[in-house]
C-alpha cells in the first residue's frame, strides 16, 4: 500500500458531473418538584393534582419516587449489568409521553419561523406544510399556521449561560449577569474544542462536556391568567434538572427524549419576573459518540386553556387506505387541570394539502373529569380519493382537532399526517401503499458537523438533501430519538425512519451512559418518544435497542410491550449484532416483529456465502429480515491509498484511510454489500453504517483522529468517491464519475474507476480512447489500468449510443486562488437560517487541486456570522469554531448564519499566496 498524497491536482471540470440531462449531484442538585410529562398515560400528578398525568406509574404525590437530592443519576462504574438506579434523583417524577401529559411535540408547530424558513429550500413554498406531528418545528414551508399560537411558542430565546456548576443558580435572584446571553438550541461543545484528555475519549471525538447552567427571566402578563403554562423541553443532552421561580420541577436524565413540566402553579401572571434555571450535567463518558451538551434542542412554551389535548395526546392512524378512500382515526386525550368536571367535544377537520377540508367530525359530548386525568375520545374520518403519502409524493394532510367546551374552541391542536399502509412480508420485502420498496437507508448519529448538536433546520435538510441525492430512502436514528425536525422533514421529503430508543439496556457500553437510568427510566423513555412520534408517516418502525448486550427475552418483551401499548400500528425491531453466537440476542429477535441484522456476517463466514441471514430466512418462515446495519467501511474524501491491491481492509496509514471501495467491518466492501441485498428479494432493507462521518467513533484511529471514517459523506457534508457509487445503482438520472484524481507521477500506473448507471462508459485519456465498458445490472463499478499522462481524463456515459453523461479531471498545478461557492444565494433574515459556503482550491486556470492543504481564513461582512469552519478530515483537531483551517484534499466549509438583520452577507477566504475568494447571500 503507497499513500498517493502527493501534490497533484485534478479538476472536477464545470460542475463535476455533467449530467446531460440534470445533475444528481449534491452541493456540494436538585431535589423534586413535579411530575413533567413525555411518558403515557400514567405518570402521576403532583403538586397538587395539577399535573397532567393520571395514572400508573404512581400518582398524586409531590413526593419523590427516586432519589430526593441532588445530583442526577450518580454514577454507575464499569461497564457491567446496569440497573443502577442512580436515576432519578429528582422528587419528581417527569413524564415522557402520559395520556395526561400535555406538551410538546404534535401540534405545536412552527412559531419558531425560523424553522420554517430554513427549511426552505425547496420545499418551503406554499405547501400547507406539515409541521405539527412531533412538534414538528419546520416544515410547512411559508408561514402556515398550523396550531393557533396557543401551543408551544418558541421559548429559545433571551437565555442566560454558564458553564460549570453555580451554586445557588436555581433562586430566581440569583445574579447572572456575567453569563453569557444566547439563544437555544446550543450545543457548548464545539466552542471547547478537543482535548486528548476528554473524558468522552476517542469514542466522543474528545469532546468536552461536564455541567452547565441556563437560566431564562421573562414574564407573563394578566391574559396569561387562568392558563395551564407548561414548558417542554425537546431535548436536553443530559440529566437536566429544572427549577422554576426556585422551586425544582425535576429531572430528566436521557437527552435524546422529550418532556414538559407545568408551571401553572408557580408562575407569576403580573407582569414580574419569573425565572427557569436549567442544570444540564453531561458527565463523561456518557456514550459511544459525540453527544453535545446543553438544551440542544428547542423549548417551547405552551397557555392553554385547563382543558386541552394532553401532551403528545393526540394519535391519529390510517387503519384503512386505498388510493379510492382512506379511513382516518383519531384517538385524542382530552385532559382537564380545571377545578370542575367539563362537558367537551372534539371537532377534528383533516386538511389536504392545499388546506381544503376534506373531512370533519365532531364528537359526541363527553365528561372530562378535573384533576388531569386523560380522557379519550375516539373519531373516525373517511377522506375520498385521498392523495397519498410516498416516497415520491410525499403529500401531507393535517389533522385539526379542536377541543369544544360549551360551544366554544378552548384548545386547537394541529398534527400533520401522512395517509399511507405499509407492509412487512418475510418473503417479498416491504411494501408502502402497495408499491415493493426496498430500503436503502444509513445509520446517522444526530450531530451536525462543525455546528455539533444543536438543532438547526436547514443543517439537518442539507443533511437528507444530500443523501437523496445518491438514492437514499431510509434512515436510522442511530441509536436515540431524533429531533422532532428530522422527522418532521423527513415527512416532507418523502424518506423512510427507523426510530430508536436506546444502544444500551441494562448492560453499559460506557461507564455513565444509559444503563444507569435504564431500570428506572426506560418506560418513560419509550412512552415518552413513540407518544411523540407516532403521528409521523416517516415512522415506519420502532426500534428498541442496539446491539445490546446481555439482552434477555424478559427486557425484549417488556419494551416492546410497552411501545405496542401505545401503537400496534408499526412494527417493533432492533439491530442485533450476533445473532449467530448470542442465545439471549436470538430470543429477544424471535419476539419482535422485524428481525434486524447489524453486520450479518460478523458472526458468518463471509466467503463460504454460509450468512446467517439465509439460514434464519430458511429456518424461520415467518421472520422478516433487514440489515439494521451494515459496513462500517472506512474512507477518507480524497486519499487513495490502495491501487491495484484487494478491497479488503488490511490497515491505513498517516491516519487516513483510502476513498477506493475497501470493504471492513462486514467483511464486505459497498459495492458487494448492495449486490448481495439486491439479490434477495425477501431481505427488505439495509441501513449502512454510515451517511454522514460523525464526532468520535474514529476506528481505526485514536487522537488526533476524532471523528469517523465511516461516513459516505464527510463531517463537512462533501461527498466520498463511494457516495457516487450509491447514485449510480439507486438513481436514474445520467451519471458517470471517475476516480481516482489526476495528479500522478509519470510512470505511474493508475488504477482508474468509474461509477455509471448509463448503458456504457468509455474513457479518454487527452481525447485517446482507453477503450469503452459497459454497465450490467450487476456491475459496481468499471475499472481501467490507465499510463498517467497530465492532462485531461475524460469519461463518457452513453445511453442508447447517445452520450448522456461526462466528467472530466484535469491534472491541476499549483494552488494559487480559492473558489467559493454558496448552497444558496438567499436565506432568511432570522438569526437561524444558515448558508454553507465551499472554498475549493484552485490552480491559477481554475482546475481543483485535489491534494491542496492551504491555510484557509474565513470572514464574513453584513448580517451573518460564520457559526463553524470544517474540512472534514476526520484528523484536524482544530476547533470547529476557529476561523482558520486547512483545507483539506482542497476543500474546507464555512458555515454563516443570518443574524436576524436583513442585507448583504459577503464570506471571503484568504490564504497566503492564494488569489481569496469571495461569494455573497442575501439575508432575507
Ligand atoms: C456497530 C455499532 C455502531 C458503531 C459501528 C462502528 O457495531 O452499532 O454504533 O459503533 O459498530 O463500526
Amino acid at each position: 500500500m503507497r499513500c498517493a498524497l502527493k501534490s497533484f491536482a485534478i479538476l472536477v471540470l464545470a460542475g463535476a458531473h455533467v449530467a446531460c440531462s440534470g445533475s444528481s449531484m449534491p452541493d456540494g442538585a436538585g431535589t423534586g418538584g413535579q411530575v413533567a410529562s413525555g411518558g403515557s398515560a400514567g405518570f402521576s400528578a403532583s403538586a397538587g393534582g395539577r399535573s397532567p398525568m393520571g395514572g400508573a406509574v404512581a400518582g398524586g404525590s409531590t413526593t419523590p419516587s427516586a432519589g430526593g437530592t441532588g445530583e442526577i443519576g450518580g454514577s454507575m462504574g464499569g461497564t457491567g449489568r446496569g440497573g443502577s438506579s442512580a436515576a432519578g434523583g429528582s422528587g419528581a417524577r417527569n413524564s415522557g409521553g402520559c395520556a395526561g401529559c400535555a406538551g410538546a411535540a404534535a401540534g405545536r408547530v412552527s412559531s419558531d419561523a425560523a424553522v420554517d424558513a430554513a427549511a426552505g429550500g425547496a420545499d418551503a413554498a406554499g405547501s400547507p406544510g406539515s409541521g405539527g406531528a412531533g412538534g414538528a418545528g419546520g416544515s410547512g414551508g411559508a408561514p402556515v399556521q398550523v396550531y393557533d399560537g396557543q401551543r408551544g411558542k418558541s421559548f429559545n430565546d433571551g437565555w442566560k449561560f454558564y458553564l460549570g456548576d453555580a451554586t445557588g443558580a436555581q433562586t430566581p435572584g440569583f445574579n447572572d449577569s456575567s453569563w453569557t446571553s444566547l439563544s437555544v438550541p446550543h450545543d457548548w461543545t464545539p466552542a471547547l474544542g478537543m482535548s486528548q484528555s476528554s473524558p468522552g475519549g476517542s469514542g466522543e471525538g474528545y469532546s468536552i462536556g461536564g455541567i452547565g447552567w441556563y437560566r431564562k427571566t421573562f414574564t407573563l402578563d394578566s391574559a396569561s391568567a387562568g392558563k395551564t403554562i407548561f414548558i417542554a423541553f425537546d431535548g436536553v443532552y443530559a440529566n437536566s434538572q429544572v427549577w422554576i421561580n426556585g422551586t425544582s420541577l425535576g429531572t430528566w436524565p436521557y437527552g435524546y427524549t422529550s418532556f414538559q413540566y407545568d408551571l401553572t402553579p408557580y408562575v407569576k401572571t403580573d407582569g414580574s419576573n419569573n425565572v427557569v434555571a436549567v442544570r444540564v450535567n453531561n458527565k463523561q463518558p456518557s456514550s459511544r459518540w459525540y453527544t453535545g451538551s446543553g438544551i440542544y434542542r428547542n423549548v417551547w412554551l405552551a397557555m392553554l386553556s385547563p382543558v386541552h389535548v394532553a401532551f403528545n395526546g393526540a394519535f391519529i392512524t390510517t387503519p384503512a387506505v386505498s388510493t379510492t378512500s382512506a379511513t382516518v382515526s383519531v384517538a385524542t386525550e382530552v385532559e382537564n387541570l380545571g377545578t370542575s368536571p367539563a362537558s367537551v367535544k372534539v371537532k377534528t377537520s383533516l386538511l389536504d394539502a392545499s388546506g381544503m377540508v376534506v373531512a370533519a367530525d365532531t364528537s359526541p359530548a363527553s365528561d372530562v373529569p378535573s384533576g388531569g386525568k386523560a380522557t379519550t375520545v375516539t373519531q373516525s374520518l373517511t377522506v375520498s380519493n385521498p392523495k397519498l403519502w410516498s416516497l415520491e409524493s410525499p403529500t401531507l394532510h393535517q389533522a385539526r382537532i379542536e377541543v369544544q367546551v360549551g360551544g366554544e374552541t378552548v384548545d386547537t391542536y394541529v398534527s400533520s399526517i401522512g395517509l399511507r399502509w405499509t407492509k412487512f412480508d418475510p418473503n417479498s420485502g416491504f411494501f408502502l401503499n402497495d408499491k415493493a420498496i426496498k430500503i436503502w437507508g444509513v445509520c446517522d448519529h444526530h450531530d451536525l458537523g462543525a455546528i455539533g448538536s444543536a438543532v438547526n433546520v436547514r443543517a439537518i435538510e442539507r443533511q437528507l438533501q444530500i443523501l437523496k441525492g445518491m438514492g437514499t430512502n431510509g434512515i436510522r436514528t442511530s441509536h436515540n430519538p431524533p429531533a422532532p425536525e428530522l422527522l418532521a422533514l423527513a415527512d416532507r421529503m418523502g424518506i423512510l425512519i427507523m426510530d430508536e430508543a436506546f444502544d444500551v439496556w441494562e448492560q453499559g457500553k460506557v461507564t455513565n451512559d444509559y444503563h444507569v437510568y435504564f431500570n428506572d427510566w426506560a418506560q418513560r423513555d419509550i412512552q415518552a418518544y413513540v407518544r411523540r412520534d407516532r403521528n409521523h408517516p416517516s415512522v415506519i418502525m420502532w426500534s428498541i435497542g442496539n446491539e445490546i448486550g446481555g439482552a434477555t427475552a424478559a427486557t425484549g418483551q417488556k419494551l416492546r410491550d410497552w411501545v405496542k401499548a401505545i401503537d400496534t400500528t408499526r412494527p417493533v425491531t432492533w439491530g442485533a449484532n450476533h445473532m449467530k453466537s448470542d442465545a439471549g440476542q436470538r430470543a429477544v429477535a424471535a419476539l419482535l416483529d422485524l428481525q434486524g441484522y447489524n453486520y450479518f456476517v460478523g458472526d458468518a463466514n463471509s466467503d463460504t456465502g454460509n450468512l446467517v441471514i439465509d439460514t434464519d430466512h430458511k429456518s424461520n418462515a415467518n421472520w422478516k429480515i433487514f440489515g439494521s446495519e451494515e459496513l462500517s467501511n472506512v474512507k477518507s474524501r480524497g486519499v487513495y491509498t490502495t491501487q491495484n491491491t484487494n478491497l479488503h481492509w488490511t490497515g491505513c496509514n498517516n491516519q487516513q484511510c483510502s476513498s477506493y471501495d475497501i470493504g471492513w467491518g462486514d467483511g464486505f466492501n459497498t459495492e458487494e454489500m448492495l449486490l448481495l441485498n439486491m439479490k434477495r428479494p425477501w431481505f427488505f432493507g439495509q441501513f449502512d453504517w454510515t451517511g454522514f462521518d460523525y464526532g468520535g467513533e474514529p476506528t481505526p484511529y485514536t487522537w488526533p483522529s476524532k471523528s469517523s471514517y465511516f461516513g459516505t459523506i464527510d463531517t463537512a457534508g462533501f461527498p466520498k468517491d463511494i457516495y457516487y457509487f450509491y447514485q449510480s445503482k439507486l438513481t436514474g438520472d445520467p451519471m458517470v464519475h471517475l476516480l481516482p484524481h489526476w495528479n500522478w507521477s509519470a510512470g505511474t500506473t493508475v488504477w482508474v474507476w468509474a461509477y455509471s448507471n448509463c448503458d456504457s462508459v468509455e474513457l479518454f485519456l487527452n481525447d485517446k480512447s482507453q477503450g469503452s465498458k459497459t454497465v450490467a445490472a450487476d456491475t459496481t463499478r468499471l475499472e481501467w489500468n490507465v499510463a498517467w499522462a497530465s492532462g485531461t481524463l475524460r469519461a463518457e456515459g452513453k445511453r442508447n449510443g447517445t452520450v448522456v453523461a461526462i466528467q472530466e479531471i484535469r491534472t491541476a498545478g499549483t494552488a494559487a486562488q480559492i473558489k467559493l461557492t454558496a448552497d444558496r444565494t438567499a436565506i432568511a433574515a432570522d438569526g437561524r437560517d444558515l448558508v454553507f459556503v465551499t472554498a475549493d482550491i484552485q490552480d491559477g486556470s481554475g482546475v481543483f487541486v485535489p491534494t491542496a492543504n492551504s491555510s484557509v481564513s474565513f470572514a464574513v461582512s453584513g448580517p451573518g456570522k460564520l457559526v463553524g469552519v470544517d474540512n472534514g478530515d476526520a484528523t484536524d483537531t482544530t476547533s470547529y469554531t476557529s476561523p482558520k483551517r486547512n483545507a483539506f484534499n482542497g476543500k474546507a466549509l464555512a458555515i454563516v448564519q443570518s443574524t436576524g438583520q436583513v442585507g448583504q452577507i459577503t464570506v471571503t477566504a484568504t490564504s497566503s499566496g492564494l488569489t481569496q475568494g469571495t461569494v455573497s447571500a442575501t439575508a432575507n
